[in-house]
């Protein structure tokens, strides 16, 4: 008995290729949006944000004390969990050091608990209104329950289960990522559609356009390719 790799965890020649595109892609995105949407929460306060970048901070900055605290809670521990995510599936980096995988594991699975509860704490005020509290409260559900999931199959020796928990999860956690673009995006094509200037009630209006969407549109299409990928990894399903 040589290898107890199974086909469904070694990826053909031809693919490996493309899986190492997709996981520098998302690797770099994932950095890219720790950086620019989390980092300048880390240096600046939430009344400055708001008056000069906009964004979600003027959501934020006059709220109650626990609201905040939840709010930055919920950005650092995300961001964190954004960072780490990407690592977990460096195929060689779990069969050379399982410690490692398992340490980053577990700091991987705490952010996404910390957050995801943060996140729930916040959804009830999210700018979006009823539909933000329904989109991204499923969103902090299912993100804490496919990590529950994970973690116990991990537990409990199957791997073959925890690899399609994991991806899963992390699709949920580069919502995060898949939020911005379509936000940018739906910004974008309301362009031709303007007459005249851009005042700031313009561009306000056409942010609330975006973002009405985005609490369903940031994780459904990501949960629907994690899917395909466990399908055609020969992953268990659900
Ligand atoms: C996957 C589960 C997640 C849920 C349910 C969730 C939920 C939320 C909610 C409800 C808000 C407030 C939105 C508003 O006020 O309109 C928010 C904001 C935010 N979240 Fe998350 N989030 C998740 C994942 C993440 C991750 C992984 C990160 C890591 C980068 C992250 C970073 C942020 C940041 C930086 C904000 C502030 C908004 C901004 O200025 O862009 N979230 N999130």
């Amino acid at each position: 008995m040589t290898t107890t790799t199974s086909p469904a965890a070694a990826p053909s020649r031809t693919s490996a290729p493309r899986a190492r595109g997709g996981w520098l892609w998302i690797t770099l995105s994932s950095l890219a949006i720790v950086a620019f949407a989390v980092g300048p929460y880390l240096t600046s306060s939430l009344a400055q944000l708001a008056s000069s970048r906009g964004g979600l901070a003027d959501n934020y900055a006059h709220r109650p004390v626990p609201v905040q605290v939840a709010f930055y809670v919920h950005v650092l521990f995300g961001g964190i969990a954004l960072m780490v995510g990407p690592v977990q599936f460096l195929a060689r980096l779990r069969q050379r050091r399982p410690a490692l995988h398992q340490a980053t594991g577990r700091v991987y699975l705490i952010a996404v608990a910390v957050a995801g509860i943060a996140g729930l704490g916040i959804a009830p005020v999210n700018r979006a209104g009823f539909d933000g509290f329904f989109g991204f409260g499923t969103l902090a559900v299912l993100w804490l329950y496919t990590a529950l999931r994970a973690y116990r199959a991990a537990r409990g020796r199957d791997f073959a289960s925890h690899q399609a928990w994991m991806i899963r999860n992390f699709a949920l956690t580069y919502a995060a990522v898949t939020l911005r673009a379509w936000t940018g995006l739906l910004i974008v094509v309301q362009v031709p559609f303007l007459h005249g200037t851009v005042t700031p009630e313009v561009s306000s209006h056409m942010f609330a356009n975006a973002y009405w969407a985005v609490p369903f549109l940031c994780w459904v299409p990501n949960i629907v390719v994690a899917e395909w990928l466990v399908r055609r990894r020969g992953l268990p399903g659900i």
